[in-house]
């Protein structure tokens, strides 16, 4: 097969279009972070000592069960839970006011940032959030 100059041209604009989306929802998702979910769980993502669990290289946060991860930012979480065997005192109140596009946006950044970048977890859409969302009592 040969390409023409052409159809590399478009094959450079198509990577730099796709790279450019992909920054945009990781620089919203960023925003969000920084807005609802930085004041306990910091910059970092190193979270709070027995306060508010790091973001950064918990295995919750890069795994595929992307319901559970849907779930605590829609319900919250509180009680007694170990994450990653150690428990956090304080409370997080549910955030079912930001959108479906917000909560996948959100999600999608603690889980390509810091050290979870490595883990290439799979993206979480908006459809997910949505379909998780109606299940919920
Ligand atoms: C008031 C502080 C607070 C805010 C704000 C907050 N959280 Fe939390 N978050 C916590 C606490 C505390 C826990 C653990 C609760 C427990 O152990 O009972 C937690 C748990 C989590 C978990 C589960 C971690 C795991 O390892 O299973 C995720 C994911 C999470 N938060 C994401 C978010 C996101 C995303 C936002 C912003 C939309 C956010 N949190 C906002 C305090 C907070």
């Amino acid at each position: 097969m040969t390409f023409s100059k052409r159809a590399l041209f478009l094959l450079f604009l198509l990577i730099l279009m796709t790279s450019h989306l992909r920054s945009q929802t990781y620089n919203k998702g960023k925003k969000i972070y920084q807005e609802a979910c930085l004041s306990c769980h910091q910059e970092d993502g190193g979270g709070v000592m027995n306060l508010n669990p790091p973001l950064d290289g918990a295995s919750n946060v890069i795994s595929n069960n992307t319901a559970y991860l849907i779930k605590v930012v829609l319900l919250g979480l509180k009680g007694k839970v170990a994450l990653d065997n150690k428990y956090y005192g304080n409370v997080m109140a549910p955030h079912n006011n930001l959108s479906n596009q917000e909560i996948a946006d959100v999600l999608n950044y603690i889980r390509n940032s810091w050290s979870n970048k490595k883990a290439k977890a799979k993206k979480i859409l908006v459809e997910d959030v949505e379909a998780t969302r109606k299940s919920l009592p």
